[in-house]
């Protein structure tokens, strides 16, 4: 249970609370380091610069990443997938991506074809899941790249990520993909997954802070890709051109050091539970949660009935009340925080028959518990139930 008997079922927007760990890490740099990495020399500046070398680290050892210079920051997955579809696509070129995205790539992607960049968007189930072989029927002579979800943010649906970067090797296609609902929740390796580019965000599953993400970028791609922004490196200073190596190439100006630091320890506190561990105890309460909803009359529970095909995001709708007002309910009758609407996700609610209400979003994460999913949904049982009596 989080503080003051607050139920916290929003993981998926962001996870709180954060783990002890982040929030000493965050104050021990504040208090006695502060300075610039990789600017200015002096110890206090080196302390920075090796915080954010040990982020790298623990970022590449959990993704399974070779280098951790392959790993670049960015102040959210947002960026990194600006800088992974917006830095790599010329006008001519065809990307794919599917109808379950949110709208980080969905935007991108939709802007960039009014320039010019043939898109096509693969459509995925009513429970949102997607068949390869559409992907394989889509292939075009110009297709440069493949952008896909790991997970879904509205029905928690897991993509093919094995089977599609396979394709992807097959047709020399660069394949990105979408982790901002599974790292750390769920098992993602690049190497096994033949994934070529990788955005993350620091403040979900990674128990960092807001204001963290990143960027893994496969050994020579960086040569391909765009600097959304150049400047100020700390490196290479007497050159007025930006360095053309990792990161330094994509990360311009002082750093969110503090976050980073954060970030850190949030990433040590995944790699001590152990992905597989949490993932097993999150998905086991996903279960009983989709379950319960499942069976109450007037609910209706959205994605694959079967948890080994979804992460611990649960997405439902009560008939005859909206999402909106559900979630308000929660919060001011039961203290519990959840997401309504359409979670910046419109193609996906498209998808499964939503649009344009969407849904109320329960999300799970590392710190929530079993007596929370029993008061949650004798929570939603008692509003289903009132307006059941009021129809
Ligand atoms: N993308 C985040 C969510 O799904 C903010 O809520």
């Amino acid at each position: 249970m989080t503080p003051h008997s607050i139920i916290y079922f929003d993981n998926a927007a962001t996870s709180w609370p954060k783990p002890a760990e982040t929030l000493r890490a965050m104050e021990h740099y504040l208090l006695n380091i502060g300075a610039n990495p990789g600017r200015s020399g002096h110890r206090l500046s080196l302390d920075a610069a090796r915080i954010i070398m040990d982020a790298r680290a623990g970022v590449a050892e959990l993704f399974g990443i070779e280098d951790d210079l392959q790993v670049v920051f960015t102040k959210n997955a947002t960026e990194a997938l600006n800088l992974a579809i917006r830095g790599l696509l010329y006008p001519g070129d065809h990307a794919i991506t599917s109808s379950m995205e949110h709208n980080s790539v969905m935007r991108p992607l939709r802007t960039l074809e009014r320039e010019g960049v043939e898109l096509t968007v693969l459509a995925c189930s009513p429970s949102g899941e997607l068949d390869p072989a559409d992907l394989s029927r889509s292939i075009r002579p110009n297709t440069r790249a493949i952008y896909l979800t790991s997970a879904s943010n509205v029905t928690g649906t897991l993509m093919p990520l094995k089977e599609v970067g396979t394709i992807a090797r097959e047709h020399g296609l660069i394949f990105c993909v979408d982790a901002a609902q599974t790292a750390g929740s769920y098992p993602v390796d690049v190497e096994d997954l033949g994934i070529d580019l990788l955005a993350f965000t620091g403040h979900k599953s990674l128990y960092g802070p807001q204001g963290t993400g990143g960027l893994y970028i496969r050994k020579g791609l960086e040569e391909k890709i765009r600097p959304l922004m150049v400047g100020g490196t700390g490196s290479r200073s007497e050159f007025e051109e930006q360095p053309d190596f990792l990161p330094d190439k994509f990360e311009s100006g002082t750093p969110n050091a503090v976050g980073l630091a954060g970030l850190e320890a949030g990433v040590r506190f995944v790699l001590n539970r152990g992905v597989p561990q949490i993932r097993a105890e999150e998905i086991r309460l996903a279960e009983r949660l989709l379950h319960g909803l499942e069976e109450m009359p007037g609910v209706t529970v959205y994605g694959p009935g079967d948890p080994s095909r979804r992460i611990a995001v649960v997405s439902f709708t009560i008939q005859g009340l909206s999402p909106a007002e559900i979630s308000l309910a929660l919060d001011e009758e039961e203290n519990i925080m959840s997401r309504p609407g359409l979670q910046c996700a419109p193609s996906a609610h498209k998808t499964i028959g939503t649009f344009p209400v969407g849904t109320t979003r329960f999300s799970l994460g590392a710190f929530n518990t079993e007596d929370e999913v029993s008061a949650a949904l004798e929570a939603v049982g008692r509003l289903a139930a009132r307006v059941r009596r009021k129809t």
